[in-house]
C-alpha cells in the first residue's frame, strides 16, 4: 500500500520501505524521565515510510494522513509551525547530520494506522521510522540505542516535548509476543514473553489530550523539585529512581504535600514494574493484573494524571469477567486504557466496555485488540 502511494505521488517504485510501530505501556507510567523502569509493548499498528534518494539536498515529504506536503533543504533545517507534522522528520535529519551522518535529499511518503492523539505514540513511530528510513536508504550504520537517543532528541530538542525515552525505545526494539522491560537509567533491557491465553485490549476514551502537554511539563518539573527537596534533607540521590519506599516513608513528610504525592507514585510504580516482570515471567497474570489496577489508582490519586473518562473505562473493565487488570496508559489526561483480558473473553469485554461507556457518559469508545509486535530496528524483525 505504501509503495503504491509512493508510486502515485512520485511515478516510480520506492527504493526502500520501512515501518515503525506505536506502543502501549503495560506498566511503569511517568517513570522513564525519573530514570526508572517501564514495561511497554510495541503494537501491530505502524507508520510506514517509502522513498528514494535524490541527487540534491532537498527532502520532499508527503504525509498521507494529512494529505499535505513539505519541501525542505538539509542545509537549513528549521522548525515549521505551519506543518507541525514535518518537525519530526526535520528534527531527525538535523540530529543525524549533527552526529556525523551526511545525508542526501530524498522523496518520501509516510503514513499509517497508529491512532493519533490517543497516547499510543504515533509521533515516536514517525521519529523512529524516519531514522530507520534514512538508515536503510543511505546504508548508515547506527547502533540501535544511539538511533533511539537521536529520535528522542528530535522530540525533546526540536519538537520541544520533554518526554522520556520509553516511546522511541519500544518503537525501535519491541519484539513479537513480548513486552520490553527497560531500565531507563542504564538502558539495559530484556524482552519478557507474553504467554498464556491473554489479549491486550486498548480502549480509547476519545477525549482529546488537551492538558497532556502542559501538565506533563508540570509533572517533570515537580519530580525534579522533589529530588531537590530530598537532597536538602541530605539524601544523595540523582533522581526519584534512587528513592526507596523506606526513604519515602521516613523522609517523605518533609516534602511539600503535592511533591510527596508525586514522589509516592514514582517510587511505588518502580516497585510495581519490577514485581510485574517477576510475576509475568512466572505466568501469574492474576498478580500482574492486580499491579495494573494498583498502578491506575496511584496515577489517579497521587500523580493526578487520569480523567473522569479514563476512570470510568477502568471501573467498567474491572467489573468484567475475564479481566486480569486495567489502567490508564501513556501520559494521561485522555487517551487510552490498557486491559489484560482472557483470550475468549475479549469479544464480550469489548461489547461491555462500549455499552457501559455509552451509558455512563454518552460517549463512544473505540476498542482495539493488539498483538505485541517487532520494532523498527529489532534484529531479525519481520520485514514490512
Ligand atoms: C509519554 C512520554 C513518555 C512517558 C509517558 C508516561 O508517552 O512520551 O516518555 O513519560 O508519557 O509514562
Amino acid at each position: 500500500m505504501i509503495a503504491e502511494a509512493f508510486h502515485k505521488v512520485f511515478g516510480s517504485n520506492p527504493e526502500v520501505v520501512v515501518r515503525a510501530p506505536g506502543r502501549v505501556n503495560l506498566i511503569g507510567e511517568h517513570t522513564d524521565y525519573n530514570n526508572g523502569f517501564v514495561l511497554p509493548a510495541a503494537i501491530d499498528r505502524y507508520i510506514w515510510f517509502a522513498g528514494r534518494k535524490r541527487t540534491d539536498r532537498t527532502v520532499r515529504a508527503h504525509a498521507l494522513d494529512f494529505a499535505d506536503v513539505v519541501e525542505f533543504s538539509l542545509d537549513a533545517v528549521e522548525r515549521d509551525s505551519l506543518h507541525p507534522w514535518s518537525n519530526f522528520l526535520r528534527g531527525v535529519s538535523k540530529f543525524l547530520e549533527s552526529t556525523g551522518h551526511r545525508l542526501q535529499g530524498a522523496d518520501l511518503v509516510f503514513g499509517g494506522n497508529v491512532p493519533r492523539e490517543a497516547g499510543l505514540s504515533s509521533s515516536a513511530a514517525v521519529e523512529v521510522g524516519a531514522v530507520a528510513f534514512w538508515e536503510k536508504l543511505l546504508d548508515l550504520r547506527l547502533d540501535p540505542v544511539d538511533a533511539i537517543k537521536l529520535a528522542r532528541r528530535a522530540e525533546n530538542e526540536f519538537v520541544g516535548v520533554p518526554s522520556g525515552i520509553m516511546d522511541q525505545f519500544i518503537s525501535a526494539l519491541g519484539r513479537e509476543h513480548h513486552a520490553l522491560f527497560l531500565d531507563c537509567r542504564d538502558l539495559k533491557y530484556r524482552h519478557v514473553p507474553l504467554k498464556g491465553d491473554v489479549k491486550i485490549v486498548v480502549c480509547n476514551s476519545g477525549v482529546n489530550r488537551a492538558l497532556a502537554h502542559s501538565e506533563y511539563e508540570v509533572r517533570v518539573r515537580q519530580c525534579r523539585e522533589a529530588v531537590e527537596q530530598f537532597r536538602k534533607m541530605g539524601m544523595e540521590i540523582e533522581s526519584l529512581r534512587d528513592v526507596k519506599l523506606g526513604d519515602l516513608i521516613m523522609r517523605g513528610k518533609g516534602l511539600d504535600k503535592v511533591l510527596f504525592k508525586r514522589a509516592s507514585h514514582v517510587v511505588t510504580e518502580n516497585d510495581r514494574v519490577r514485581e510485574a516482570v517477576n510475576v509475568l515471567e512466572q505466568g501469574d497474570l492474576k498478580h500482574f493484573g492486580k499491579l495494573m489496577n494498583d498502578s491506575h489508582k496511584s496515577l489517579r490519586d497521587d500523580y493526578e494524571v487520569s480523567s473522569q473518562e479514563l476512570d470510568v473505562l477502568v471501573e467498567i473493565a474491572q467489573r468484567q469477567p475475564g479481566l486480569f487488570g486495567a489502567r490508564m496508559t501513556g501520559a494521561g489526561f485522555g487517551g487510552c486504557t490498557v486491559n489484560l483480558v482472557q483470550r475468549d473473553a475479549a469479544d464480550p469485554f469489548t461489547k461491555a466496555i462500549q455499552e457501559g461507556y455509552q451509558k455512563a457518559l454518552g460517549l463512544h469508545a473505540e476498542v482495539y485488540v493488539f498483538e505485541a509486535s517487532d520494532g523498527a530496528l529489532t534484529p531479525g524483525a519481520i520485514k514490512p
